[in-house]
């Protein structure tokens, strides 16, 4: 379903990591349907990024997709001169201000069983990749601007299959409370929001009705999130309404494991 319209971030650029499905999808949509233009990053699902370019250009709004393998060094770079060129052809000014980094990947093993080359790509997708997305977007963020980490609740509740994952993740909050410190002369607000199980395909479990049924019973609101559950929090913090939090943790779980 589309969100209504509204024009709470016109002018406003915004770029969301891994935006081709589940959280970073609606959350492409609901910054759009709230005025911005959006960059709509990918890595392999070239066509599902195309449909949400479509959908944001068909409920009037403006936006692109950018394909980049975060799991490679040259990744972040990647990315930023597919921003620039994509802003550039449009705007000519390649200037940002929302950054979104929710491209993420979990693989599920206990540490008896994690390879160092899976290791090594959890931490470079979800921590080396955001640290230097987030280096290369400070150059072209208009001061105000806001940078939004999507982490997880498994950096507080212990999950024996997502070692890496969570270890990454927290070095995510970790460095989201480093540069809301550094970027508070700019008035760059730096937050987190930490998902519970939420429906995506990251999220396998969340779909099949005898784990989701566990899961459940463990989430104070009892259902398993929707991706549109998340991406409302992380509009949220996009707005002039949150001027005020930097530098926070957010947990976004309907009260899982609390
Ligand atoms: N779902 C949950 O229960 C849950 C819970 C807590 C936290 N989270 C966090 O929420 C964020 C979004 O997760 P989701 O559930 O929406 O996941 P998802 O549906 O699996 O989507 C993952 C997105 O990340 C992109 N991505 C994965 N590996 C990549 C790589 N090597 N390079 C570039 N992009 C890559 C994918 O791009 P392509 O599809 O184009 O390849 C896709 O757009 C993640 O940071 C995740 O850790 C999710």
């Amino acid at each position: 379903m589309t969100d209504a319209r509204t024009n709470e971030l016109a002018g406003k650029v915004a770029l969301v990591t891994g935006a081709s499905r589940g959280i970073g999808r609606a959350t492409a949509l609901r910054l759009a349907s709230m005025g911005a233009v959006v960059g709509v990053h990918y890595n392999s699902a070239a066509e599902l990024a195309g449909e949400v370019v479509d959908e944001i250009a068909a409920s009037g709004g403006d936006a692109f997709a950018i394909q980049a393998n975060l799991s490679r060094n040259n990744g972040p770079a990647t990315l930023l001169n597919g921003l620039d060129a994509a802003l550039q052809d449009r705007y000519s000014n390649t200037a940002m201000d929302i950054l979104v980094n929710n491209a993420g990947t979990s693989g599920r093993a206990a540490i008896e069983d994690v390879t160092e080359e899976a290791f090594d790509e959890i931490i470079q997708v979800d921590l080396k990749a955001p640290f230097f997305i987030t280096k290369l977007a400070l150059a072209r963020m208009r001061d105000g601007g806001r940078i939004i980490n999507i982490s997880s609740m498994s950096t507080r509740a212990a999950y024996p299959v997502l070692p890496a994952y969570a270890s990454a993740k927290a070095g995510l909050e970790a460095l989201t409370r480093s540069l809301a410190a550094h970027l508070g002369p700019r008035n760059i607000t730096v937050n987190a929001v930490l998902p519970g199980a939420t429906a995506t395909d990251m999220n396998p479990g969340a779909q099949d009705p005898e784990i989701a049924k566990k899961t459940i019973e463990s989430i104070a609101l009892g259902r398993i999130g929707q991706p549109q559950d998340i991406a409302d929090v992380i509009a949220f913090l996009a707005t002039d309404q949150a001027r005020w939090i930097t530098g926070q943790c957010i947990d976004a779980s309907g009260g899982q494991r609390i």
